[in-house]
C-alpha cells in the first residue's frame, strides 16, 4: 500500500488514482518497466510510443536484415503491443497503462490503433492538435488526454471533441519554459510568455468550461514540466489542477528504461548545460548540451545556410516525421536524424545521443532513486533513506 498522503485522488475514466502522473518519453525512455513500475504504485505510467523497436534485439536485428520502411515500421508496432502487454503484467491491474502518442509522427494513427488493440487505458497525444483522436478511437472504450499549453488550445480541442460529443477525460496542460523534450510553440522567443503560467491557464480554463457549460470536475487538468517537489506537487494542486504530470525525474529512476549513462548526463547536468534549439520537427525542443548537440549547435547556421533548403534521403529509412527539416529540406527547422540521435542517448551513447531533459532540478539532486522513492517524496514530503540497487539495461 502507498503510504498516506493528503491530496485528493486524480481520477480518470472513473479510475482513482495517485495525483502524480508519469509523462511519455521517447525514444524508448519511458518503455513498459517505467510504465509498469509506477501503475504498480497505483498512478498513471506512460509508455511512448516512438521508435520502440531500439529496445528488442530481434526487431533491430530483423530491421538491420532488411533496412526499408515497411519492416522498421511493423517492427515498432510489434514493439509497443510488447511493451503494453510487459507493462500490464508488471502494474498487476493497478494504475493506469497510458500510451503517448506523437501527432506530428506519421504513423500516429497506427501508433493509437496498435495501443487501443492492445489494452492500453488511455492515450496521451501532444506535438500537434489530436483534432481527430476521438475518431481514430471510436470503437474502443479508452481515456484520451490532449497536451497541450495554454488555455486557448485546450479550448479549441474541447470545442471541436464536444462536436463529437466527446470529451478529453483530462488535459496535460505543459508549460514550454520547463519541460523537457518538445516543447509547444511555434517559436523559441514565446517560451515565456505568460499565457503558459499555470495559475494563469488554471484560471482561463474556469472560463472556457463554464461558457462550454461545463462543470471544473469535467475534465481533470493536470499541469507538466518542472514540478519537482512536494511543494511545488502542493502549489499546483492547489492552484486548481488535479494532477501533476513529471517526466525527467522519473526518467533518472531505477526502473527507467534507459541506459545508466543517459540517467547519469540528465542528473548531472548543470544549469548552464540546458539548451533549447529547434528540432527537426520544426518545434523548439530542450536537452543537455552534450558534445553532439554542442557541435551541432555551433554550426547550426551554417548547416542551414549550406544545405537547410536541400531534401535529402531519410538517414534512418523510417520517414518518422510527416515533416522534417533534413527530409524536406525545411530550412528553418532543425537538420539531423532525430530517430539515430535519439536511439544513441537511449543506449547511453553520449558522445552521439541527443539527450532531452527538463529544464529545473531533479528531486533527489544527482542520485538515482526507485518510482516509489520519487512518489513517496512528491506525495508525502518525505522519503526513505537510499538502499544501494544497480540498474538494469538490456535490448529484450
Ligand atoms: C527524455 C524526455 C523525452 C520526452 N519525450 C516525450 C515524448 O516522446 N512525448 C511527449 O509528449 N513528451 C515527451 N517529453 C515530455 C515529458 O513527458 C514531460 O511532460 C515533461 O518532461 C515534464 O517536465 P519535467 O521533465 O520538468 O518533469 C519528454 C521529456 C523528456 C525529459
Amino acid at each position: 500500500m502507498f503510504p498516506a498522503h493528503s491530496f485528493p485522488p486524480l481520477v480518470i475514466r472513473g479510475r482513482s488514482l495517485l495525483p502524480v502522473v508519469q509523462g511519455g518519453m521517447g525514444v524508448g525512455i519511458s518503455a513498459h518497466r517505467l510504465a509498469g513500475s509506477v501503475a504498480r504504485e497505483g498512478a498513471m505510467g506512460t509508455i511512448a510510443s516512438i521508435d520502440l523497436r531500439h529496445h528488442h534485439a530481434d526487431l533491430v536485428e530483423a530491421c538491420r536484415a532488411h533496412p526499408d520502411r515497411e519492416t522498421l515500421e511493423r517492427a515498432n508496432l510489434t514493439a509497443l503491443a510488447r511493451e503494453i502487454t510487459a507493462a500490464r503484467a508488471l502494474s498487476e491491474g493497478r494504475g493506469m497503462i497510458a500510451v503517448n502518442v506523437m501527432k506530428a509522427v506519421n504513423a500516429h494513427a497506427d501508433y493509437v490503433r496498435v495501443a487501443c488493440e492492445n489494452g492500453a487505458d488511455a492515450i496521451v497525444m501532444g506535438a500537434g492538435l489530436p483534432l481527430d483522436l476521438p475518431d481514430m478511437t471510436q470503437a474502443f472504450d479508452i481515456a484520451l488526454v490532449p497536451i497541450l499549453s495554454d488555455s486557448r488550445g485546450a479550448a479549441l480541442v474541447l470545442k471541436k471533441w464536444m462536436k463529437k460529443g466527446r470529451l478529453p477525460d483530462a488535459i496535460v496542460i505543459e508549460h514550454p519554459a520547463h519541460a523537457g523534450g518538445h516543447l509547444g510553440v511555434t517559436n523559441l522567443a514565446d517560451i515565456h510568455d505568460g499565457r503558459f503560467e499555470f495559475a494563469r491557464v488554471l484560471d482561463e480554463m474556469q472560463a472556457v468550461f463554464s461558457s462550454l457549460g461545463l462543470g471544473r470536475d469535467d475534465v481533470p487538468l493536470i499541469v507538466a514540466g518542472g514540478i519537482n517537489s512536494h511543494d511545488a506537487v502542493r502549489a499546483c494542486l492547489a492552484a486548481g489542477a488535479s494532477g501533476v504530470q513529471i517526466g525527467t525525474p522519473f526518467a533518472v529512476t531505477e526502473e527507467g528504461d534507459a541506459h545508466p549513462q543517459f540517467k547519469r548526463v540528465l542528473a548531472d547536468a548543470s544549469p548552464e548545460d540546458i539548451v533549447e534549439f529547434i528540432s527537426v520537427t520544426g518545434l523548439p525542443a530542450r536537452a543537455v548540451r552534450t558534445p553532439w548537440l554542442s557541435r551541432y549547435l555551433r554550426h547550426e547556421a551554417r548547416i542551414r545556410s549550406k544545405i537547410g533548403a536541400l531534401k535529402h534521403a531519410c538517414p534512418a529509412a523510417l520517414e518518422c516525421l510527416s515533416a522534417c527539416g533534413l527530409r524536406d529540406g525545411i530550412e528553418k527547422f532543425g537538420h539531423f536524424c532525430i530517430d539515430t540521435r535519439l536511439a544513441a542517448a537511449l543506449r547511453g551513447d553520449v558522445a552521439n545521443g541527443l539527450f532531452f531533459r527538463g529544464r529545473e532540478a531533479l528531486p533527489f539532486g544527482n542520485a538515482i532513486r526507485s518510482v516509489r522513492d520519487l512518489l513517496e517524496l512528491l506525495l508525502t514530503g518525505t522519503a526513505r533513506p537510499a538502499v544501494a540497487r544497480h540498474g538494469a539495461f538490456s535490448l529484450r
